[in-house]
């Protein structure tokens, strides 16, 4: 019974052609007798000449084929309503060179299928170009967009270079939890995970009890892997993660997300000049990866989002990167006749206008900024001598500013307790932390790069928004 259904799937199979991705039929060298094409039409266009020329998109690339069909083919008579823009085909035919302009392989229609059609009075993506507001709008369409497409073609490929990247250079691949019950970041920008009942939270002496919750205890989505990170890196030497991380932060900008995703490497033995020197070799790798692997989609972003993009990035891979302390990048910023909308002194925070101006105007490339502040810093930070700053560095980019963070770590057990309790976090509850300065402790660094903003920088997009297949944003995440 069985092996008789395994044979008649065999021989369908054997009937049934095999279908081709479109990236595939572009690059074709030679004509083919007949190859099977699927994809959704972009444009249709009728000629006097008893013709349909379609544009169809599959996605596999950004270029779309054209298929030719004569209105003497049978299944056309039947069909013909249905072929829309945005409608869902089969195309059998011959493959052969185009004599259009632009095309070099063009399929001539023997054979014909829709798979689901799309009403022309409907379907939102009629015109040729929407906003990008509009397009957030219909987040389950704009894939089947260009610059989507590519987006998300390149947002792909970094992923890919990101794994490659470590994975060259021996590190281990390192999945944290997203559920946690300690605030990485101490900033309380964290998202609350509860099955309680809201309307009815079980209280003691008036405090709401979490020993009835899910875990046992208050727990919340986590901000960073980072914690988690050090614990694997004081074994394995050098790890990273790469994941979802949450912001409850409410910053409604064009470079915050509440959901984005983060790769924090974590390296045992590295001081904060061997963290520089790898957050730098790091962006210089993944921007070369994709002018030499996404030339077809990063030649869209240059012509249609921002015409200095390929520049830009080549420009990057070729220089090195400025470093500079927070004092100077401060001393730098006091002397500048920018007017800034947030003033500056020794013990800000800088800001997104100061981080772009130092990139932008300044330096004109990536600049790594160090030493910053101990009280403006998160509190795993390692004290320097003086006793005032921490071995942090954030690296800068033009147009987007902050793009890294990270630091060198406090292995000194009571120096991080200090400052823990300074940070008015509770040392209880990050005994394990602690524990690791007691046992076998290790000078050791690591960073965290968005992905989204690394995205953004890449594609040239103007907004956070349209790099992540579904922004979540305050008061946003429906779809
Ligand atoms: O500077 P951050 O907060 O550093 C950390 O979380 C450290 N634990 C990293 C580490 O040392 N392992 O965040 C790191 C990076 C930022 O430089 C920025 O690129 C990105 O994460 N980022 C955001 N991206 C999008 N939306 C947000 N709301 C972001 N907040 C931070
Ligand atoms: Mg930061």
């Amino acid at each position: 019974m069985r092996s008789g259904f395994v044979f008649e799937r065999c021989i369908q199979r054997k009937r049934s052609m095999k279908r081709t991705k479109i990236k595939e039929l572009l690059n074709c060298k030679e004509e083919q007798e007949s190859v099977l094409v699927k994809g959704w039409v972009r444009t249709r266009r009728d000629s006097k000449g008893g013709f349909s020329f379609l544009e169809i998109n599959d996605g596999s690339c950004l270029g779309n084929i054209q298929a030719i069909v004569d209105h003497s083919l049978n299944e056309f008579q039947e069909l013909d309503k249905q072929i829309t823009t945005g409608s869902c085909v089969a195309i059998t035919g011959k493959l052969v060179a185009s004599e259009g302009k632009g095309q070099k392989m063009e399929v001539q229609a023997t054979a014909l299928e829709v798979y689901g059609t799309a009403d022309a009075e409907t379907y939102p993506l009629q015109k040729k170009r929407h906003s990008f507001e509009y397009l957030r709008e219909i987040a389950h369409l704009r894939p089947r967009t260009n610059t989507f497409g590519a987006v998300m073609r390149v947002r792909s490929r970094l992923a890919y270079a990101i794994h490659q990247f470590f994975n060259d250079r021996g590190f281990v691949y390192l999945n944290t939890p997203i559920v946690t019950t300690s605030d990485c970041e101490g900033a309380g920008e964290m998202f609350q995970v509860t099955t309680l009942d809201l309307n009815n939270p079980p209280k003691v002496e008036g405090k709401i009890d979490y020993a009835q919750d899910f875990f046992g205890e208050k727990t919340s989505l986590t901000v960073s892997g980072q914690l988690e990170g050090e614990i694997y890196a004081q074994a394995l030497s050098d790890i990273y993660t790469f994941g979802p991380t949450f912001r409850a932060e409410n910053s409604n900008t064009s470079r915050h997300l509440s959901e984005f995703w983060m790769v924090e490497p974590e390296m045992a033995f590295y001081d904060l000049d061997d963290d520089m020197d790898l957050a730098e070799e790091f962006i210089k790798y993944l921007f070369a990866d994709v002018l030499e692997n996404c030339t077809e989609d990063m030649e869209f972003f240059n012509q249609r989002i921002d015409k200095s993009t390929l520049e830009t990035l080549q420009h990057i891979v070729d220089n090195q990167f400025e470093r500079l302390t927070y004092a100077d990048a401060i001393h730098r910023l006091e002397k500048s006749t920018e007017t800034f909308t947030y003033s500056v002194e020794w013990g800000c925070a800088l800001q997104a206008e100061h981080e772009r101006y130092l990139s932008e105007k300044v330096f004109k490339k990536p600049i790594i900024v160090y030493n910053y502040p101990e009280k403006i810093k998160s509190f795993y930070m390692k004290l320097n001598e003086d006793g005032e700053t921490v071995r942090a560095m954030d690296v800068l980019i033009p147009k987007l500013g902050e793009i890294i963070g990270g630091s060198q770590r406090e292995e000194n057990y009571d120096i991080l307790l200090k400052r823990l309790k300074d940070s008015g976090l509770s040392p209880e509850e990050y005994w394990w932390y602690l524990d690791l300065r007691r046992f076998g402790s290790a000078p050791h660094s690591g960073f965290g790069l968005g992905f989204e903003r690394l995205v953004q920088f890449v594609t040239g997009m103007e907004n956070i928004r349209d790099v992540i297949p579904f922004p979540r944003t305050p008061k946003h995440a429906r779809f």
